[in-house]
């Protein structure tokens, strides 16, 4: 029988490790936190989780300022705590990606701190992207390259040379074009590949080559710059692929790569690149039938000649909740609960964001508790809004995320208390409930399902995903409800149904009796429904280092 890398149609769970479950009390989440919740998540259904950096960092961007490579931060616990939370992942089932950040370090990195008493041009500044100025002495940067962040990418040093830095000042971008900077992250890639995690996601994968001699940017407000997705950098994730394979048990990586389309996309995902990329484009989709079909085509059209597997995302640590973006309420969780239904009926892998599961929305942080640098850089409000700590159990703050009396790192609302996991656990209809149900049922047909999709015509409003050996699913994003045996009928289904209802969005009940209601997603099957059985434990999980040797 043919192999299926896990990867290729896993429910991955982002931890945002700092605001995760905090169980040493300080106000952070840390290793133990999440060591002591993956029951909650082997209970939840998901199949791997993706943890965003814990390694040592000054934290001025929460951890995307990697001091050192290879160790875990003294506030998110040790190397011994990650081996140990590792080791019972993998023996509930679930596989571990690292966040690895390759296009900058922290300014506390041993390397830019050597950079910054060596000389200009001397290989130590030759690691980053260090430049003289332009204008009167040097006095104004080389050029108009702004952060990401908002203001100035160039930052001067006291004998007047000036280092790139795409994001803060704190993040100095590398000089990938060194050879010293290549060799470094393979041999960091190892580093965590032997202690056998499962896979990688790169951070702003599609930066690390800025074009040569670093040009003026015509303009910035577009994907299309001259330090974004130059054709080198698909030599380094060609190498990539290669010490991934060195190892057993489908290691893999997936890019964050802003790309400007779903085509430029499957550039970092040829056969011998990477495994997957996220596809923001979902997460981008206004609330529209024919906006979602249209990115359902474009990417599975994309992926496919490639021979890669889709990715579907619909929120992340960077951007605002889906709740919110749908229109916050009880409309925003139901649009977000059948976006979710949607994705998840969709071949390839889905990428689920913590909190997603209780439906939170995206907080008001008050100014004065804000943290992300992006608003001290004056680029807007920041990213604080949809980091907020997660709501466990109890009526008040810190709502179980860490011990009572322990201030977590940003505020969480009072209204908190009815989205906990305690407060929705047992509620049948709650968004956890939901979310549960839902894995569960993919799990359980995905076995029967084939890959091949159809989206066949259908009105104004409505979406259909038919995949094969019966199974569709029909999204309502349209104004009134709809009538599913008239919509079959118009569709000219045999027998004018779509088969049995396996589950909806929203309330069951209405669309057995025939209708789906507004803001809502459905799955139903025709004929048996094939339950595969479903072994929680890795292959080998215990001794999955290098070439299978434990
Ligand atoms: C993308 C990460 O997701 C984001 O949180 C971070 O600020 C930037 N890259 C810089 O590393």
């Amino acid at each position: 029988m043919k192999h299926t890398p896990w990867w290729r149609d896993a429910v991955c769970y982002q931890i945002y490790v700092r605001s995760f479950a905090d169980a040493d009390g300080d106000g952070l989440g840390d290793l133990l936190g999440i060591h002591s919740r993956l029951s909650y998540l082997s209970q939840l259904g998901i199949d791997a989780v993706w943890l965003t950096p814990f390694y040592p960092s000054p934290q001025h961007d929460n951890g995307y300022d990697v001091a050192d490579f290879r160790d875990v931060d003294g506030r998110f616990g040790s190397l011994h705590d990650f081996d140990s939370m590792l080791a019972s992942a993998h023996d509930l089932g679930i596989r571990v990606i690292v966040d690895i950040v390759p296009n900058h370090t922290s300014t506390e990195h041993a390397w830019f701190k050597e950079a910054l008493v060596a000389d200009p041009g001397s290989p130590a500044r030759n690691r980053y992207l260090f430049s003289g100025g332009t204008g009167r002495a040097g006095s104004r940067p080389p050029n108009n390259w702004r952060s990401v962040f908002g203001g100035p990418a160039w930052s001067r040093v006291k004998d007047g040379h000036w280092y790139l830095h795409l994001f803060d000042s704190s993040q100095p971008d590398l000089n990938w074009r060194n050879k010293e900077v290549r060799d470094e992250y393979e041999s960091v890639l190892r580093f965590w590949l032997d202690r056998g995690v499962d896979g990688f996601r790169i951070d702003v994968a599609h930066s690390l080559y800025k074009e040569e001699g670093l040009p003026r940017a015509a303009r910035q407000d577009t994907l299309a710059t001259p330090y974004y997705d130059q054709p080198e950098v698909h030599s380094v994730y060609r190498r990539w692929n290669q010490v991934l394979k060195e190892y057993d048990g489908d290691r893999m990586a997936i890019a964050e790569a802003w790309v400007a389309d779903p085509e430029a996309m499957a550039r970092y995902i040829r056969p011998d690149e990477l495994q997957q990329s996220f596809n923001f484009h979902w997460l981008q989709t206004p609330w529209s039938a024919a906006a979602f079909r249209r990115v359902i085509t474009e990417t599975l059209k994309a992926v496919e000649p490639v021979g890669a597997s889709a990715t579907w995302v619909l929120s992340n640590h960077d951007v605002v909740r889906e709740v919110t973006r749908y229109g916050g309420g009880d409309l925003g969780v139901a649009r977000s609960r059948a976006a979710t239904l949607t994705m998840l009926a969709l071949p390839g892998s889905s990428y689920i964001y913590q909190g997603a599961e209780l439906g939170l929305p995206e907080v008001d942080v008050p100014a004065r508790a804000r943290q992300d640098p992006v608003w001290f850089r004056g680029g807007g409000v920041g990213r604080d809004g949809c980091r907020v700590p997660i709501p466990w159990s109890g009526s008040e703050s810190p709502y179980g995320f860490g011990p009572d009396g322990a201030q977590p790192w940003l505020p969480q609302p009072s209204s908190w208390r009815e989205l906990s996991v305690e407060a929705q656990d047992h509620r049948s209809g709650s968004t956890l409930d939901f979310f549960r149900r839902a894995l569960a049922m993919r799990r359980a047909i995905s076995g029967a399902l084939g890959q091949r999709l159809r989206l066949p015509k259908s009105p104004p409003g409505v979406l259909v995903i038919e995949r094969d050996r019966g199974f569709t699913c029909v999204l309502n994003c349209g104004r009134r409800p709809v009538r599913l045996v008239r919509l079959a009928n118009s569709m000219g289904i045999p027998g004018q149904t779509f088969g049995d209802l396996l589950i909806s969005s929203g309330d069951d009940a209405a669309v057995s009796d025939g209708l789906l209601p507004p803001d809502t997603a459905a799955w139903f099957k025709t004929g048996a429904t094939v339950v595969r059985s479903h072994s929680h434990r890795l292959p080998g999980s215990t001794s999955r280092n290098r070439d299978g040797r434990g």
